[in-house]
């Protein structure tokens, strides 16, 4: 998809942000396409997979589709497990760094340039649908939650990571450190549109659950996670520190599990 002119306004602000923004992303891919199984970190705190447990225990024969993959190493280290990954974004420019590493890694599985919010593939087309920070932030839930939930098998899994709702609550501003004092409301909370140009979406939680249960998913879990005592303020996203995030949840991940009809 190269045309803009049918997007949805947040979608092409988001397009020229990414733009420009993914070159500060790149080394962060390569070095997250390195990482084994069992070695996959996520979020800001680089939490191991093993104390999440985030993926589904066997993925081998998996069809998976990333929404908003990025430089796509989701998806790699989905394929090192076995499954068959599709990835979509919304930018060309962290495309073709995902294109490069699976290059230089000697994997090849499909690269859409488009909006997670719909995607070019058949209804149930998918055994799980997965997003760390890509459509779970920068895409309108109440657009792309149906959408994975039509790109899903019955008995498929929709994980996503997120900001967690609470940081955005006591965030002053875009990349400045969350703060012990809520900062805006909570009733109303939907879009969000920082002064960089990109367009987020964070919802409360009764939100997201009436959203997903409306859109047939059974809610699995929800996990809060907290900074390890070691960590440090991550140099690049400035949202929390450390010590903010060792006493709340700065990020959240979602799981998720669409309904099988009753026969
Ligand atoms: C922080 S990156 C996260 C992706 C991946 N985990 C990474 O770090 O490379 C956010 C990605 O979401 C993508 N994105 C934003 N809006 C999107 C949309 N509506 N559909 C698909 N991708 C989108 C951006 O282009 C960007 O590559």
């Amino acid at each position: 998809m190269t045309g803009t002119d049918d997007l949805p306004e947040h979608v092409r602000r988001n397009r020229t942000a990414w733009d420009e923004w993914a070159s500060d992303y790149v080394a962060n891919g390569e070095v997250s396409w390195r990482l084994a199984p069992g070695d996959e970190k996520w979020g800001v705190w680089d939490i191991p997979e093993r104390d999440v447990r985030l993926l589904p225990d066997d993925l081998a024969g998996q069809d998976t589709i990333e929404l908003g993959c990025g430089t796509a190493y989701v998806s790699a280290w989905l394929a090192w497990r076995g499954a068959r990954p599709v990835g979509i974004d919304n930018s060309e420019a962290p495309l073709a760094t995902a294109r490069r590493l699976q290059a230089e890694h000697g994997v090849d599985f499909p690269l859409l340039h488009g909006n997670a919010e719909r995607v070019a593939y058949p209804d149930a087309s998918f055994d799980l649908a997965i997003s760390e920070y890509g459509a779970s932030i920068w895409a309108d839930p109440y657009r792309w939650i149906p959408e994975a939930a039509r790109l899903l098998r019955p008995g498929g899994e929709l994980v996503f990571l997120r900001n967690s709702t609470l940081v955005i609550l006591c965030s002053p501003d875009e990349d400045v450190a969350a703060v012990e004092t809520l900062q805006r409301p909570q009733f109303g909370m939907h879009r969000f549109s920082w002064p960089d140009q990109g367009v987020e979406y964070h919802l409360p939680h009764g939100e997201w659950i009436r959203l997903l249960r409306a859109n047939g998913f059974e809610i699995l879990d929800l996990i809060e996670i907290q900074a390890p005592p070691a960590a440090a303020t991550h140099e690049h996203y400035g949202y929390v520190t450390a010590d903010w995030g060792r006493k709340w949840p700065a990020e959240e991940i979602w799981r998720a599990r669409l309904h099988r009809p009753s026969s």
